[in-house]
């Protein structure tokens, strides 16, 4: 089957990870690399285009240019960066996502996957939610995850556009550092470690949040898109990797590393941590298509330390 796809956001933490993924098992040619930051689209090398997605024009031009069947979109302002700034937030997330839902839509595009998050729950949403449940977040980032989703619903429903998603917890990874999400210590504590030996935690040590090791979010992405529609329950899926507090994270890490120490200075990301469930249920990803993580945090703390001693050369 040769399919053309396009990803926004490729220069991301997830997206410079998912190109190279997607061009082994599409074909290199078959995968469009786009992003506004031209010097990191070069790194992911060709073909790449330059697509801010709040230029419409621009994406119906590239969808037609290249017959694109499937987006993956991954442009975003994350949600610590999204409480810094919620007015570029709202333009990014908002309107740049009904951007590529409508280019979709007139290009005749016959997927879309959008990573949402668990940004969509809020302090009313019940632990361990499911696909139904309350959504109203405290964040401009959850809002426009939310509207994501229902959007997503809408064009599916409406226009037959197949759009698909997953909520993603927190994505920890060594190749790329994260873009300014809330659970971004869970992986500067990684660098901190090896670099210092030493990190200042920007959360409470208590604070439990669900998280997923960067190959099983891989993994997830490219399950759920190629996955058979007709077993398809919802457009979005809750996915889980594992769930861990801060506390937990650093007795893990100093099995490897007996010298590293930490301090808890929680800032203003503490409230949006508090606002977000501790764990969420994807049994209707594990039984509509299959879906099962490979990676528990001891398995993954150890990956991320011998891979990031390796890219910062500095041994443990
Ligand atoms: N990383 C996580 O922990 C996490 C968790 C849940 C959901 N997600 C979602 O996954 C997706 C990818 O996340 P990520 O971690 O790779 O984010 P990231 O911040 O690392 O990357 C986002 C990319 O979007 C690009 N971008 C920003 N504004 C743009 C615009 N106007 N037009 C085009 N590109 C623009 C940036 O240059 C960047 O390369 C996002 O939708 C995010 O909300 C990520």
């Amino acid at each position: 089957m040769l399919v053309r796809i396009l990803v926004t956001g490729a220069c991301g933490q997830i997206g410079s990870e998912l190109v190279p993924l997607l061009r082994e098992r599409y074909g290199k040619d078959n995968v469009i690399a786009s992003d506004i930051v031209v010097e990191k689209l070069k790194m992911l090398s060709e073909p790449y285009e330059v697509i801010n997605v709040l230029d419409r024009e621009k994406l119906e031009k590239v969808i037609k240019e290249y017959d694109i069947d499937i987006i993956y979109h991954l442009a975003a302002i994350l949600s610590a960066k999204g409480e810094e700034n919620p007015q570029l937030c709202y333009q990014v997330n908002i309107n740049g996502t009904y951007n590529v839902l409508e280019a979709a839509r007139v290009g005749g595009v016959e997927k879309v996957i959008i990573p949402s998050s668990i940004a969509v729950f809020g302090p009313e949403t019940p632990d361990n939610p499911g696909e139904i449940t309350i959504l109203k977040p405290r964040t401009m980032y959850g809002i426009s995850k939310v509207f994501a989703e229902l959007a997503g619903e809408y064009y599916y429903h409406k226009y037959g556009l197949d759009v698909r998603g997953l909520r993603f917890p927190g994505i920890i990874s060594w190749k790329t550092p994260p873009g300014g999400g809330t659970t971004d210590y869970a992986v500067e504590v990684f660098y901190a470690a090896i670099e210092k030996g030493h990190y200042t935690y920007f959360v409470r040590e208590d604070t439990t949040l669900p998280m997923m090791y960067m190959p099983d979010a891989l993994k997830a992405l490219i399950q759920l898109m190629e996955a058979d529609n007709s077993r398809l329950r919802y457009r979005f899926y809750n996915v889980s990797g594992m769930s861990f507090s801060a506390r937990e994270l650093t007795e893990v890490i100093k099995k490897f590393i007996p010298y590293f120490t930490v301090e808890y200075k929680p800032d203003e990301r503490q409230k949006i941590a508090d606002s977000w469930p501790s764990r969420l249920d994807d049994t209707a990803a594990r039984e509509d298509w299959d879906w099962k993580p490979d990676w528990d945090l001891e398995r993954m703390a150890k990956d991320m330390i011998e891979n990031l001693s390796k890219k910062l050369r500095k041994r443990v």
